[in-house]
């Protein structure tokens, strides 16, 4: 999978080297690049935004500076994912659908947002024809600095699910259970007894059947105390 990331702050990015993302990128499954905003920019004061017509406060991104950067990304099958707190929130199914794309691009605004132009250039049916899908995404209900942060969490949440990414795909086939609905259920490891406290007995009991049970039941009384 390719995946291109747009910001005025790379930076942001350097945690994509570690761990399971960072291997995956070793091994060509991911290909990962950060593209600086203001590179694109051609004043003086690499100017990224300006005031929003109508008023109000804060500073818009300038649709320009968008289209110089996403017209050579967007040339085939894409998915465009422009990160703003109004969007369609995310969820495991989302990452799920994203990790079975060939190419996205993060667009990650920073102050009110990106000139809403740049959504409606790119959702245009010439480049819905040449295969571009255009989506807001939030990551949650909060508003964040900017759409850095919230782009890390959907590259780590999609690349885990790319077949041969993860050590252990057993782990996804365990988590697409819970994901009808429940969360995950309690683990433990050694010792069997830590500071007073023991692992539950049916653990230890080898009963294969009454483990799976005993699992269930603690992922729904979790899933109920979560909502
Ligand atoms: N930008 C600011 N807040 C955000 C959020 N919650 N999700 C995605 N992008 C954002």
């Amino acid at each position: 999978m390719k995946i291109d990331a747009i910001t005025i702050f790379p930076e942001y990015f350097a945690p994509a080297q570690l761990s399971l993302l960072g291997k995956a990128q070793g091994r060509g499954l991911v290909e990962l690049q950060i593209h600086d905003l203001r590179s694109f920019t051609s004043d003086n004061h690499n100017t990224v935004d300006d005031t929003p017509y109508g008023g109000g406060a804060g500073m818009v991104m300038l649709p320009e500076i968008w289209g110089q950067a996403l017209d050579p990304l967007l040339i085939s099958d894409s998915d465009l994912i422009i990160l703003t707190p109004a969007g369609s929130r995310f969820t495991q199914k989302m990452a799920e659908d994203f990790s079975k794309s060939s190419h996205l691009v993060f667009a990650c605004g920073r102050y009110e947002g990106i000139d809403d132009r740049v959504r409606q250039y790119y959702s245009q049916s010439q480049f819905a024809k040449a295969g571009v899908r255009v989506h807001e995404v939030s990551v949650g209900d909060y508003v964040l600095g900017g759409g850095e942060v919230a782009s890390l969490v959907m590259i780590e949440a999609i690349t885990r699910l790319i077949p041969g990414v993860l050590g252990n795909p057993e782990s996804l086939t365990e988590e697409s259970h819970n994901s009808d609905g429940y969360l995950e259920y309690p683990n433990f490891t050694k010792p069997q007894e830590w500071r007073g406290i023991s692992v539950p007995e049916v653990l230890l009991s080898g009963n294969h059947g009454e483990i799976a049970k005993w699992r269930k039941l603690q992922a729904q009384e979790r899933a109920k105390k979560a909502f």
